[in-house]
């Protein structure tokens, strides 16, 4: 089998409507420092609370904005409550990948019929700035969809949310948006849930790479891209693959304790400035030697950028058929080796950067080999 993109008809009615990423929320051991991380290395605003202090006796979430990423963090005060067995379990991770929809209860009947597996039932919260409607699905692992319909609500994030800013200085480093999410499934799950997209969201499979595609000397993987009606949602999906050595997806689903998000890939406008800020805010990317730039002339042609600004920051680059990419990814943002961030600027490529596939997992066994995990 060989990697197939396949452009998806317009013509097809979508029968999902979902106008963007909504959120992400993480389920974290200790919000206030992780927050405090997120303003200080990438330049997050700080923008709203809930807790104790606003009236929410279980959890504390802090909403953090870049751009359009909106990111939560939720921790819990008490043992016994959920978001802390879900930390027990798999660490720091991804427990919510909100989509942002015109009509939540319709959205929610239309995937539960298809399919689903209900989360929340559709049910409407308000407070003084307006009422929103929340459902949510359950997608791999323990992850979930919850669906937002905001139309009627113009407060800071959702109903129970207290308005607050950064108490010190930050530098936004460029982000955007959420270019994609990365889920990592068991072996032989992979189509399972490409399935699980196509048939009960509506979306479509944009691209695929088989182990021949993603594959070094000792690790191998498979990946589907499914994407959904107006193409603002990209979710690459990952299975482990036959090697001679442990895969990557291998390690993260042994310490992640099953499947979950991987990676959230973040777009910028101008990756050298992203890149070189968060470098020297004390973010960690992988290491690809410099042997990776000798033949980038060759293999992608003309590029705005300086080579040697890409080499001094460890910048990766491909091209498809319709433009190139410039990527780079960080090293875990946890103590467990699961989830980490790609930033992406994307001039013209609608791909993922097969081009760097090689390079990248090399880069990513020299890392497990020294966390005594490959
Ligand atoms: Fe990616």
């Amino acid at each position: 089998m060989q990697t197939q993109t396949q452009t998806s008809s317009t013509s097809v009615a979508d029968t999902f409507p979902i106008k963007g990423t909504d959120y992400v929320e993480f389920f974290v051991g200790n919000a206030k420092q992780a927050a405090i991380y997120y303003q200080a290395t990438f330049g997050f605003r700080w923008t709203a609370y809930r807790g104790p202090e606003t009236g929410h006796r279980d959890t504390v979430s802090y909403v953090l904005e870049q751009g359009k990423v909106r990111f939560v963090l939720t921790s819990a005060l008490r043992p016994d409550h959920e978001v802390a067995r879900h930390v027990a379990t798999h660490g720091d991770g991804v427990r919510v990948l909100a989509l942002w929809v015109d009509d939540a209860a319709k959205s929610f009947e239309a995937a539960v019929s298809r399919g689903a597996k209900p989360a929340l039932e559709p049910h409407r919260v308000k407070d003084a700035s307006g009422e929103v409607c929340l459902s949510a699905i359950h997608t791999y692992g323990e992850t979930i969809h919850m669906m937002v319909e905001r139309q009627d609500y113009n407060g800071v994030f959702l109903p129970g949310y207290e308005p607050r800013s950064n108490e010190f200085p930050i530098e936004p480093v460029g982000l955007k948006y959420v270019d994609h999410c990365v889920g990592n499934v068991e072996l032989g799950e992979m189509n399972r849930w490409v399935k699980f997209y196509q048939d009960v969201l509506g979306f479509k499979l944009l691209i695929t790479f088989d182990d021949k595609d993603i594959a070094t000397e000792y690790t191998a993987l498979m990946s589907k891209v499914v994407s959904n009606g107006n193409g603002y949602i990209k979710f690459p999906i990952n299975e482990p693959a036959k090697g001679l050595k442990k895969s990557q997806i291998e390690e993260y689903l042994e310490f992640y304790r099953g499947a979950g998000v991987q990676h959230i890939a973040l777009a910028t406008d101008d990756i050298l400035f992203t890149v070189d800020t968060l470098r020297k805010k004390g973010v960690d990317f992988l290491y690809v030697p410099d042997t990776y730039y000798e033949d980038v002339p060759e293999r992608v042609g003309a590029i705005d950028e300086d080579i040697e600004d890409l080499k001094r920051l460890n910048i990766l680059v491909d091209r498809d058929e319709d433009g190139y990419l410039l990527q780079i990814f960080t090293k875990p943002v946890q103590d467990r080796p699961t989830v980490f961030y790609e930033i992406i600027q994307r001039k013209g490529a609608k791909s993922f950067g097969k081009g760097n596939f090689k390079a990248l997992f090399e880069a990513i066994e020299r890392e497990q080999e020294v966390r005594g995990t490959l």
